[in-house]
């Protein structure tokens, strides 16, 4: 859910009508209720929430169904991954649509209140880490018992970006002994400062741009996957989280590794949505080869709605502070986020990798220089 409750409280408070469809924060246990008790209004259906909004908030990408029901020259917040939805975007774009996507949201220190990416990241390690712990026919903590000491189980965390850590420190507190590898140089600091131990392969790190890992050599891949076979091998529980933006996955844990493991073990892959960490994974499913099992962690923040919601309304909310001023549709699109953030300004692709995905040719001006006679309306 876009808009929990207190945050449609907050965003009244810059002047911001928010209106909700009926129903539309059940699943995240918020009752219409609740959103009339913090001041917004509830609507019985979407076609009317959408009578006279400036701005849609939304979690998903909206279908072209729904981009039909839009008013003209509104503006949506949203994930959008746009490469990926051309067809939305160019149906928005028809709509004379300003459209933001959280996902393209440059990571600089003033932009991570409104890192929508992290947050739901967030949620999906502390899953991935309960996940395993479910799977596992094993403790996860060390016991001493009278009948006899329990070993604590031993975690493997493959990718230490936010997700990763979340599920070190989710497995710590469960008292399984972690390690944990990543390409990128400053994962090790993090991972130790979480308990766990950095296992580190000796290769040369793998530092992309903005923070991000960038995309392997086929044979770095390659010569990764056989020094961390040992690893693999001994662990009760592999989570592998590594990602390259806009890429497939890399292959982190072949069938051969899996075939290593002993019977029992579990492996969780949260990247199992974009082509998988685990040749074996399939995608939203619980598969057991060679007496493993490999849970392919399919939109875990949809599995934990209310917080999920908690963090990402207030991700949106933080974003509609910079957009809105004094009531009313401000966006400078000289600053970074909201350059950076923007696929389409009023109609027009701004975004130069979907503009490419369009077959338009490359935008020739940035959002800031594309010109509009668009009046600004009061948001809600
Ligand atoms: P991600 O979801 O794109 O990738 C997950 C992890 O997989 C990354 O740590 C990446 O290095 C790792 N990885 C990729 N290929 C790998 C391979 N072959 N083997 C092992 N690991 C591999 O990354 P995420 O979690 O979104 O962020 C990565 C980093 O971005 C953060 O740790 C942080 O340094 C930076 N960041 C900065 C923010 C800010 O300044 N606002 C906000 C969030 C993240």
């Amino acid at each position: 859910m876009a808009i929990v409750p207190d945050v449609a409280a907050k965003l009244s408070g810059l002047g911001i009508d928010v209106v909700v469809q009926s129903g539309a924060g059940g699943d995240a246990r918020f009752p219409d209720r609740a959103y009339e008790e913090a001041g917004a209004t509830v609507a019985p259906d979407a076609a009317g929430a959408l009578v006279g909004a400036a701005v849609v908030a939304r979690v998903q990408p909206p279908s072209l169904e729904e981009v039909a029901q839009l008013p003209e020259g509104v503006s949506v917040v949203s994930f959008l991954q746009p490469v990926a939805s051309p067809d939305v975007v160019a149906a928005l774009a028809a709509k004379q649509a300003t459209v933001y996507s959280l996902d393209l949201l440059p990571r600089i220190s003033r932009a991570q209140s409104m890192d929508a990416l992290s947050s739901q990241a967030t949620v999906g390690g502390y899953r991935a880490g309960l996940a395993a712990a479910e799977h596992l026919a094993k403790f996860f903590p060390m016991f001493m018992t009278a009948a006899g000491t329990v070993p604590p189980a031993k975690v493997l965390v493959m990718g230490a970006g936010v997700a990763g850590l979340q599920a070190i420190a989710t497995a710590r507190r469960l008292g399984a002994v972690v390690r944990a590898y990543d390409v990128r140089t400053a994962a090790k600091e993090e991972v130790q400062s979480l308990g766990a131990h950095f296992v580190d392969l000796g290769l040369e790190a793998q530092d992309g741009a903005g923070g991000y890992a960038k995309e392997q050599s086929a044979e770095t891949l390659a010569r990764q996957q056989q020094l961390l076979a040992a690893e693999v091998a001994g662990a009760d529980v592999v989570i592998t989280t590594a990602q390259i933006p806009g890429r497939k996955a890399p292959v982190l844990v072949t069938e051969a590794m899996v075939e290593g493991m002993a019977d029992g073990a579990v492996i969780v892959d949260m990247a199992a949505d974009s082509g998988g960490n685990c040749e074996l994974s399939v995608s939203g499913e619980d598969v057991v080869v060679h007496g493993v099992t490999v849970v392919g962690l399919t939109n875990p923040p949809a599995s934990m709605p209310t917080h999920a919601s908690f963090l990402y309304a207030r991700n949106i909310a933080n974003f509609l502070a910079l957009v809105v001023k004094d009531g009313a549709l401000a966006p400078d699109f000289d600053d970074e986020i909201v350059a950076g953030t923007c696929v389409v300004r009023a109609g027009t692709v701004v975004h130069g990798p979907t503009a490419e995905a369009l077959g338009l040719p490359a935008p020739a001006t940035r959002a800031s220089e594309v010109h509009t006679d668009e009046s600004e309306g009061a948001a809600s």
